[in-house]
């Protein structure tokens, strides 16, 4: 029987939170953590999943063409076969072993790794030939008409393209993308809270839905149309909560162009004040931010980071914090001693 295997990586996100659906800018950095997926195909239309991640089930299999949900992980793999079947690229029956060290649900694109790792995996398997942007699509249509999330495209596209040593600037209006190279005096330490909020998704979803109330008020087809007029005007037609969403989105967008030029001109200072004030507004204004993120953000600043913030979709999950080249793992440290239920996840690059 054929073999294959591939893997794919998780991400960070420099700053441009909660961007992607508005056809925003996204600024994120590959992480070397990630996950692969080892297939062997079979003689059956059935597809047999184990994974040594610790979450249930461990074991799952179901038929090919017979892909229901039932609203766990397995959902991302029935979503990437029931979306190649749909795109006319068939496949047989397979086993698959699923293996990450990347923390799953921490913020850090695993489900998008998972489904670019299997897509890469089966596509060798069958000679499909998929190429990344075919790769990308897929992905996203399995874990958005699957697995229920609104996600946008950040996660798939940081998998795909993204780079360890260096942030990718994104503009999701037309996919344009620009390396920006991290300047040699900085890295980042990524901690993971350890929490994970079931209203995530929900929480996720109805920011989404704000988002586009928001653009019906202010008869735009997206945010980004907004970025030239003046913010105030625009806020004062809106009510709230749908204000202080839509001054989020403003805002970090241009903190992402303004972290660009910071990254440019190697300016840690202010790059770190940039990701603060995401912070702030990911926390005041979109209110996708958390007890226990907080708490990290405050210890990691007690702790001399140079700036820190939560990081992905928010409800739990993690956060990065800028330090000195050579000192984030030490500062990992300090932050750590005063929040007891995290962990070091990796120091990027
Ligand atoms: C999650 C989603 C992304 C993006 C981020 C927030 O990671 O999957 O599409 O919206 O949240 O920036």
């Amino acid at each position: 029987m054929r073999r294959a295997s591939a893997h794919a990586p998780g991400r960070i996100n420099l700053i441009g939170e909660h961007t992607d659906y508005n056809d925003g800018l996204v600024l994120p950095v590959a992480l070397r953590l990630g996950v692969t997926v080892e297939t062997r195909g079979s003689d059956d239309a059935t597809v047999r999943l184990t994974t040594d991640a610790p979450i249930a089930p461990r074991e799952a299999s179901y038929n090919l063409g017979d892909e229901h949900r039932d609203g766990t992980w397995v959902d991302r793999a029935r979503g990437v076969t029931a979306m190649l079947a749909r795109e006319g690229l068939p496949i047989g029956g397979f086993d698959a072993e699923i293996s990450s060290d990347l923390p799953l649900g921490a913020g850090l694109g695993s489900s998008a790794a998972f489904a670019i790792a299997l897509l890469r995996s089966v596509s060798e398997l069958f000679d499909l030939a998929l190429d990344d942007a075919t790769s990308v699509r897929i992905a996203h249509a399995a874990e958005t008409n699957f697995a229920g999330s609104r996600a946008g495209l950040l996660d798939q596209l940081a998998s795909v393209y993204g780079r360890r040593s260096e942030a990718l600037l994104i503009d999701m209006r037309d996919h344009a993308m620009q390396s920006i190279p991290l300047a040699p005096t900085i890295e980042l330490a990524v901690i993971d809270s350890g929490t994970r909020h079931e209203h995530a998704t929900g929480g996720y979803n109805r920011r989404r839905e704000e988002c586009e109330e928001a653009c019906r008020h202010l008869g735009v087809a997206s945010l980004r149309e907004l970025e030239e007029r003046p913010l105030d005007t625009i806020l004062e037609r809106l009510p709230p909560p749908l204000d202080r969403r839509v001054r989020h989105v403003v805002t970090e967008n241009a903190r992402v162009r303004s972290a660009v030029a910071a990254l440019r001109a190697q300016d840690e200072g202010t790059l770190g004040e940039l990701l603060c004030a995401s912070h702030r507004s990911l926390r005041d204004d979109y209110e996708v931010s958390t007890p226990e993120l907080d708490r990290l953000v405050e210890l990691a600043a007690a702790a001399g980071a140079i700036g820190s913030r939560l990081v992905g979709g928010g409800f739990g999950g993690s956060v990065i914090a800028l330090a000195l080249r050579g000192s984030a793992k030490d500062l990992a440290g300090r932050v750590l001693n005063g929040y007891s239920d995290g962990r070091l996840v990796a120091v990027v690059p």
